[in-house]
């Protein structure tokens, strides 16, 4: 597929088959990911590749825990609100059984930690579009990328200490009737653009 092909018709995913992801195209999103340019050239995101069903079992249950945790204030963001009000009523599952969840960390004490991240989260969620997969932007361990348990939770799989989560993604064969990504092209409302000539 053309690079602004992949890129015009990637479409959130969020419903997924439970089929595992091949190791090549798995390796060409890690590629793609790790290609993706960063602050200074810097080069700190570190890619936490869950493909272990305990282990993204284990992240729901912590995050459900988190969340219920937590009140809604009169600011809170929607989506976060919507993650709290699930979690405290139970059974809230933020990843849509995708076989794969790579969590993103970078450094803690690093101005461009999130920017890099998304840089590379982008790269990946085009690529999956590109080899047939569908993918989505998981925000919750973000949000949560303070929380003690998790963080210790998250290092016990290889995080550093003094990293945190700055973003996530989910990539998997979407459970559409032809398995294939849908890549409806989606009129923009916002995005404003002002051209200074
Ligand atoms: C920073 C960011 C956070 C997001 N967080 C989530 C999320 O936690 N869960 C989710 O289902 N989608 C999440 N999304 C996906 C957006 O909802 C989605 O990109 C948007 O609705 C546009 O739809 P599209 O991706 O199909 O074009 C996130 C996207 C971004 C860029």
């Amino acid at each position: 597929m053309e690079a602004l092909e992949a890129i015009l018709t990637r479409r959130s995913t969020r419903n997924y088959r439970p089929d595992p992801v091949e190791e090549a195209k798995l390796e060409k999103i890690l590629d793609a990911a790790r290609q993706a340019p960063s602050g200074g050239n810097n080069q700190t995101c570190h890619f936490l590749v869950i493909r272990n069903r305990e282990v993204i079992r284990k992240l729901i249950e912590m995050t459900e825990t988190a969340f219920a945790g937590m009140e809604i204030a009169e600011d809170t963001y929607a989506s976060l609100k919507y993650a709290i009000n699930a979690s405290k009523k139970g059974g809230y599952v933020f990843c849509y059984n995708a076989p794969v969840l790579i969590a993103v960390a970078n450094r803690r004490d690093y101005g461009n930690n999130m920017a890099d991240c998304a840089c590379a989260i982008e790269n990946m969620m085009v690529a999956a579009n590109a080899l047939d997969l569908g993918s989505c932007w998981i925000n919750q361990l973000r949000w949560l990328n303070e929380e003690p348990a998790l963080v210790n939770y998250l290092c016990s799989l290889g995080m550093k200490a003094y990293e945190r989560i700055y973003g996530a993604v989910i990539v998997g064969y979407p459970a559409t009737g032809n398995g294939l990504p849908n890549r409806n092209l989606m009129a923009r409302k916002g995005n404003e653009v002002t051209f200074i000539d």
